[in-house]
């Protein structure tokens, strides 16, 4: 028997159903806010996320999913982000509407060491707000991520928020880190040795408990931010404290993809256990230049969505789409007459099915009543010869025979509809 490759999952009917409601609140929600879909390939060009997200990046140096194919190296995306600019910049939306803001749903590939909340194949819903520096956009992105986390039922998340600066204050903030911890490499973890060579941002936001303790020890302040930076960030959280947006300061979050630059924040849950990232996003001002456009000013988020499904405060309550009408044939000659009395009910809108497995009508009726359907529709030789259908109610216990040609109207009488 064939299984699912490791870090992958089967979404069945009844957790799609769930998917669906998530998904179509969440559309709901974009297009209140003004956003509107984008649609790009899974496969895109390895060099785009190397550039993008930076050489230094775990998802580069070790996640990403590569296929090669004569010269060419092409990567299962990782991320929405950089295929959205690249997207943006190839149609010319640049030129024609110099901002835009657009949303996306779809799966995203990363080579992770599976664990719980944390797969190969995840999916993302995420938003990307294109062409412009105002920290007012910072502030609408965290309350659409906000709003979409309340609407698909989960409540209970910790917003966490920090500003990186501009490419300058990186620069400041890591040549500080790298003079405080210079004295401590002994007490980080292997990887975060490395980092302290490579990309020692990222030190930050190591999970592992020595290189956490580490770093609680470090005096980093703020003050690494330049002016502009600082006032921009100082807007963003005033904009969040007027919107009623509960947030918390963390000068430890850094984010794990190079493009960020000033805000950046992370929705976290403690009912996630060591995967405990939502949703996260922030501003990369400068990746729309660094792939070729003359634009500066982006903002974005992504939220996970097998994460979000962990978290559900009470689970989505879905719309439910019970079988109205089951028709059974009490006999072979009566199928035609049930086949195009299905057909029938279906243009009618209503949600109707058939046995198709010659079952004896004992078993057709313990079927109609385990799939819940409303009404069974009995159809034998004396009802094809009478031109009707016996109704049973699967709830009374009821039947009655009506003629052929009242069936819909009865039956949409019955259902309410
Ligand atoms: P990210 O933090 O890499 O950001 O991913 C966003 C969210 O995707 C995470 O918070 C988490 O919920 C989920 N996620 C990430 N990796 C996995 C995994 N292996 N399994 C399950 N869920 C996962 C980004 O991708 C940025 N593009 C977000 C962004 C948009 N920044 C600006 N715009």
């Amino acid at each position: 028997m064939y299984k699912t490759i490791r870090g992958t999952k089967d979404i069945l009917p009844e957790e799609a159903l769930l998917w669906q409601e998530a998904e179509s609140r969440a559309r709901r929600i974009f297009a209140v806010y003004g956003y509107k879909e984008i649609r790009t390939p899974l496969l895109e060009e390895a060099e785009l996320f190397n550039r993008s997200l930076g050489e230094t990046t775990e998802i580069v140096q070790k996640q990403m999913f590569l296929i090669k194919r004569d010269s060419d190296t092409i990567a299962l995306r990782p991320e929405g982000t950089a295929s959205v600019v690249r997207a943006w910049l190839e149609n010319h939306l640049d030129k024609q509407e110099h901002f835009s803001k657009l949303y996306y749903l779809g799966p995203m590939f990363r080579a992770e060491r599976p664990q719980k909340g944390r797969l190969r194949q995840f999916h993302h819903i995420g938003c990307e707000a294109i062409g412009s520096l105002s920290a007012e956009l910072d502030v609408e992105v965290i309350s659409l991520l906000n709003r979409i986390l309340g609407e698909i039922g989960v409540k209970d998340f910790e917003l966490r928020i920090n500003s990186l600066g501009c490419a300058e204050d990186k620069k400041r903030l890591s040549a500080a880190l790298k003079k405080s911890l210079k004295g401590q490499l002994k007490e980080l973890c292997e990887d975060c040795v490395e980092r302290y060579q490579r990309n020692v941002l990222r030190i930050l936001d190591c999970k592992k408990t020595e290189c956490k303790e580490a770093v609680g020890k470090l005096d980093i302040l703020d003050s690494y931010l330049c002016e502009e930076c600082g006032s921009h960030f100082k807007s963003v959280l005033e904009g969040l404290s007027s919107s009623g947006i509960p947030y918390k300061m963390s000068n430890q979050l850094v984010r794990g993809l190079d493009y960020y630059t000033r805000t950046v924040f992370e929705a976290t849950s403690d009912k996630l256990g060591s995967q405990d990232a939502l949703a996260a996003g922030g501003r990369y001002d400068m990746l729309i230049k660094e792939l070729g456009g003359d634009t500066e000013g982006a903002v974005g988020f992504a939220l996970g969505v097998e994460r979000a499904m962990l978290s559900m405060d009470g689970g989505l309550k879905i719309p439910q789409h019970q079988l109205q009408a089951y028709i059974i044939p009490l006999s072979r000659n009566a199928r035609q007459a049930c086949l195009n009395t299905l057909q029938a009910l279906r243009n009618n809108n209503i949600i109707s099915d058939m046995d198709y497995e010659n079952r004896s009508l004992k078993a057709n009726m313990r079927k109609a009543n385990d799939i819940g359907a409303r009404f069974a529709l009995l159809v034998g030789d004396d009802e094809i010869s009478n031109k009707s259908v016996a109704i049973k109610d699967m709830l009374s216990g009821t039947q009655e025979s009506v003629a052929v040609d009242n069936l819909q109207r009865i039956l949409k009488d019955k259902l309410g509809s």
